[in-house]
């Protein structure tokens, strides 16, 4: 079996191979996806998201089957996850047909999309809301300073797993456990806010606590059957702009699991959308308010 910077430096290789691959331009998030141990935040017994034959995620657990366990940490487009029905069902409990995830690790894959779209730079301040395992802050502060790094999550007893996890490398990001809906106040201005969790509508407070010019990057629901990673530049005053830059598939924020309508949410109806074809390629456009 091959050993974990093996792994990670292969995992890293099918990245940048991807067409839609995000390392590219972006030489710090190579340099820091090979420095950062993924397999360091990832809890010794996780579950695979995908059923098996008896309808069951099956557990991978370190302790009894490290091989596998470590090979899944690096499969690039696999979540592992990290808790189900906010912590109601152990992973020591084995397999289990329950799909309510409440947390993982975002795939790999999609952790360099998103660094690559928020685009860090060194003297940032950044707030990611949803501090999961603490492998996305670990990645933040080996771009811009720890010290400017604020990490928000709701969960107290992922928040400790992080905190924990990020103490024993020597990273000392804020970790903070909290609705990161409200974004951390004492802290504020943001230039970059980056959530690992999806909303059906972006909060206010997050608007309210970034920076003119500043970035914001979520999973956002859409009505397009699916979510989308949502990019807006901040305005300063409470307000940004932006658009969708790709499809993601992310857990919601606990108080935003419920659906909602979309026209509720500001969305335009569907006869509003526009479809153009150009160069073989079709985009939908919502059209400008
Ligand atoms: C996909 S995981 C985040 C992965 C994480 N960034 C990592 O590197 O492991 C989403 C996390 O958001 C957390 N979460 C959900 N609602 C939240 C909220 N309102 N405020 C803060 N964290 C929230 C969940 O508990 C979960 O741990």
């Amino acid at each position: 079996m091959m050993d974990a910077a093996t792994l990670r430096a292969r995992c890293a290789a099918k990245i940048a191979a991807r067409k839609v691959g995000h390392f590219q331009d972006r030489p710090w998030l190579y340099e820091a996806f090979l420095t950062v141990p993924r397999e360091h935040f990832v809890p010794d017994v996780v579950w695979w998201p995908v059923q098996d034959d008896t309808g069951l995620f099956p557990v991978l657990d370190r302790t009894a089957a490290p091989d596998p366990w470590l090979k899944a940490v690096y499969d690039p487009r696999t979540p592992l996850i990290t808790q189900i029905a906010d912590g109601a069902v152990r992973p020591e409990d084995g397999p289990t047909d329950r799909a309510d995830f409440t947390s993982s690790i975002s795939c790999a894959a999609v952790v360099v999309d998103m660094l690559h779209h928020l685009d860090p730079q060194e003297p940032d301040r950044v707030l990611e809301i949803g501090t999961g395992t603490g492998y996305s802050a670990a990645l933040l502060s080996h771009r811009v300073r720890a010290d400017q790094v604020v990490t928000v999550e709701i969960s107290p007893e992922l928040a400790d797993h992080a905190d924990r996890k990020l103490h024993d490398m020597g990273v000392r990001p804020l970790v903070v456990t909290g609705d990161g809906e409200q974004g951390w106040a004492a802290r504020a201005p943001y230039d970059r806010v980056l959530s690992t969790v999806a909303v059906r509508r972006v909060p206010q407070a997050w608007l309210d606590q970034t920076t003119a010019g500043g970035t914001i990057l979520t999973p956002l629901d859409t009505p397009f059957g699916h979510e989308a990673l949502l990019r807006l530049v901040t305005d300063g005053k409470g307000g940004a702009e932006g658009n969708l830059v790709t499809g993601v598939s992310f857990m919601k924020t606990r108080a935003q699991r419920p659906p909602r309508p979309y026209a509720e949410l500001g969305w335009p109806t569907w006869t509003e959308y526009r479809v153009t074809v150009r160069d073989g390629t079709q985009r939908i456009w919502a059209p400008r308010e």
